[in-house]
């Protein structure tokens, strides 16, 4: 047996893995102390939560020592929505390749080195490539990621680069891609680390974990944006799982949102040729199809769209009033949540959380294009630069 260290997490040296020594308390210290103890060290998402994720202590764990991402509270967007209720960002721009996918591809690439698998594949709207290529550059696999030509935003691209993966651009879309790569898996000849894999959905439910760690409970809504629909699914298992082992009390209506150009799981039927600035959820056939709606109706929550012009506005309004930057697609649920107030949804005083599944950064061109003004160019003297700020 690999006798595995981790003592402050509880990890054990039998199957039983780890108990839950970890408190957000750990995290917290008072920084007047003359000699404050050093913060634990986080040992990424298995480690912390394999009681309740399919490894044992055999499993050839690898990670980037994804998760534990800040749950960012932004009062100056509450305020400027006309709100008054806590909402709480669970930033996922702060995973090592910068989007929620890192916690279910821990769990892929893990299993596939764990099964023997030499090459994984999968397809992407880019989040997904970027993640799947890390990780599988850390285990030495072969990587191969089909993406819809011309609809990936260039940080995303860069990182599937650059981290080696063989990048192939299909002339289709995402869900073209998917069928391939369904396909391709078939064949027996690669692992598919799309969340078809059901070990993704594992890992990502681990989010929905550490919102309950961090405020003590689940929240009263959950606000997400939906592509494929694998990671509302996931949070979903997640709060449902915490309860269960007694670690939450509550459990939150799960509020998923689509863009309306690309939201069969609001019109109820595959949309052919989907279309939405918000590049990421760009999809109209999802894979986790069930697994959203039923989380949307055990929840009592709801699958909603919001058109391209409101998530814009959200995506700046954010940036303008926090300094949060994220990319277009965690901008619906941030719609979906104006949208939410208006009809008069969300009581007063509730605790709201809502995923930012990716940074603004991946990005860059929707973000100067949202801007609405570039860089004033002036003689590199101290007078230009009054004259053109507006203090001379
Ligand atoms: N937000 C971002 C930034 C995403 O990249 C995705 C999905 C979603 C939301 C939707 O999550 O698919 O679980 O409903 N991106 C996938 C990809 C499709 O290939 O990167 P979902």
């Amino acid at each position: 047996m690999v006798e595995l260290h981790c003592p402050r997490y509880g990890l054990s040296s039998d199957s039983t893995l780890f108990t839950r020594t970890y408190s957000n308390n750990d995290l917290t210290q008072n920084p007047m102390s003359s000699n404050p103890a050093p913060a634990a060290a986080w040992p990424g998402v298995i480690r912390r939560y394999a009681r309740f994720l399919p490894v044992t202590a055999e499993t050839p764990i690898v990670t980037l020592l994804e998760g534990n991402t800040p749950l960012i509270p932004v009062p100056n967007f509450v305020a400027a929505i006309g709100a008054n209720f806590d909402l709480r960002l669970k930033y996922e721009a702060m995973n090592p390749t910068c989007s929620f996918k890192d916690r279910g591809m821990t769990m892929a690439i893990t299993k596939a080195k764990e099964r023997g698998a030499k090459i994984v594949v999968c397809a992407s709207t880019g989040n997904t490539s970027a993640s799947a290529a890390a990780y599988a550059a850390r285990a030495g696999l072969k990587c191969v990621v089909i993406l819809p030509q011309g609809k990936i935003a260039h940080g995303k691209m860069s990182q599937a680069l650059l981290y080696g993966a063989t990048t192939v651009s299909i002339e289709g879309n995402f869900d073209d891609a998917l069928n391939i790569v369904r396909e391709l898996g078939e064949t027996g000849l690669v692992e598919v680390v799309n969340s078809v894999n059901p070990v993704r959905i594992e890992g990502q439910k681990t989010a929905a974990f550490e919102i309950c760690d961090a405020l003590g409970d689940a929240p009263d809504f959950h606000f997400l944006p939906v592509g494929n629909a694998g990671n509302i699914t996931a949070y979903w298992r997640g709060f449902r799982e915490y309860a269960e082992a007694g670690l939450s009390d509550t459990l939150p209506r799960m509020m998923g949102w689509q863009a309306a150009g690309a939201a069969p799981l609001v019109l109820g039927y595959p949309v052919a040729h989907p279309e939405t600035v918000a590049t990421a959820i760009r999809i109209g056939n999802p894979a986790s199809w069930q697994g959203a709606m039923d989380a949307a109706r055990e929840s009592s929550g709801s699958i909603r769209s919001v058109t391209d012009e409101e998530i814009l506005h959200a995506y700046k309004l954010l940036a303008r009033t926090e300094g949060v930057m994220v990319e277009p697609a965690c901008a619906a649920p941030l719609a979906g949540l104006i949208k939410a107030i208006r009809a008069g949804e969300i009581p007063d005083g509730s605790l709201v959380t809502a995923t930012m599944t990716g940074h603004g950064l991946k990005d860059p061109d929707t973000a100067i294009r949202v801007a609405g003004f570039e860089p004033i160019l002036v003689k590199a003297t101290m007078q230009a630069v009054m004259a053109a700020v507006g203090l001379a």
